[in-house]
């Protein structure tokens, strides 16, 4: 693994973080109040660690949380970087290799997409299953060594999505499953592009997470994913998505979601150390 993450770590041990959680949560649209809700909190801005990310997007903080939600310390990344923002596709790799090597094993990665099953009707919650990597890019790309060379064939955890189900049903919320398909962004798709995917088996159309989830699948992370249908993909039951509509309706569902992610925490055990 590289060893860049070096200056992060010097600046959170100033913060009196010297590990960091077994369970680490990206928090995506909608959902960077939750990271308010931890007790005992230490948050340390992305832009004290270096090579973490500085987000851009309205409504991505960009800070590090680590405190208790449902009496269990978790890591909350209170926003990410996305490739659109960069040209970079490895961004998150900083944060997320310091996270493995504080002691992070398991991460659960959260975002907004579009929808391309029409019964779901916005803003359902989807557990991701699988994914399409459909923008030519690779965080891996140029790094040296066999560890790039990283297998994705169970890269969503089969035992986190059941997690995420018992949760889902714990907690009374709706909870579906489907494959994403990572467009770069920063354009929405387009009609065409959307039916393309259908046919190529895609349920939902985003922007980030499949990056990070290469890039944490590489670190040796277990990995869980769940997306919050914000619209319609383009061309699809009226769907013609904009940034307006996406951050509200990841609003609407901020509720739902945060439940979902409270029932998830109560029942993550870390590894036995
Ligand atoms: N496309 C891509 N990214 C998205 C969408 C979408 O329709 N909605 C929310 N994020």
């Amino acid at each position: 693994m590289d060893q860049d993450f070096g200056g992060a770590i010097v600046a959170l041990k100033k913060h009196g973080l010297e590990t960091l959680p077994s369970l680490g949560i990206v928090l995506g649209s909608g959902l960077g109040p939750f990271a308010d809700e931890a007790a005992d909190a230490v948050a340390v801005a992305y832009s004290e660690l270096p090579g973490f990310p500085v987000p851009s997007v309205e409504g991505h903080a960009g800070r590090l949380v680590v405190g208790a939600v449902e009496g269990k310390r978790v890591a909350l990344f209170q926003g990410r970087g996305h490739y659109y923002e960069c040209g970079d596709a490895g961004v998150m790799r900083v944060a997320i290799d310091t996270f493995k090597s504080l002691g992070g094993e398991t991460l659960l990665l959260t975002n907004a997409a579009g929808g391309l099953n029409t019964e779901w009707r916005p803003p359902s919650l989807v557990a991701i299953t699988d994914h399409i990597n459909f923008s030519g890019a690779n965080p891996l790309i140029g790094h040296p060594g066999a560890d790039r060379f990283v297998p994705l064939t169970r890269a969503y955890d089969p035992d986190l999505i059941e997690m995420l189900h018992r949760a889902a049903r714990t907690s009374n919320v709706e909870l579906h499953e489907g494959v994403y398909m990572w467009f770069s962004g920063p354009s929405f798709e387009t009609p065409a592009e959307i039916r393309a995917a259908r046919t190529l088996g895609a349920d939902l159309v985003g922007m980030s997470t499949v990056p990070e989830v290469i890039l944490a699948r590489r670190a040796g992370l277990r990995v869980a994913a769940v997306s919050v249908v914000t619209n319609y993909a383009a061309g699809l039951a009226g769907g013609d998505p904009s940034h307006d509509e996406t951050q509200e309706y990841a609003r609407l569902a901020a509720d739902r979601f945060k439940s979902l992610l409270r029932a998830f925490i109560r029942s993550y055990e870390a590894k036995p150390s």
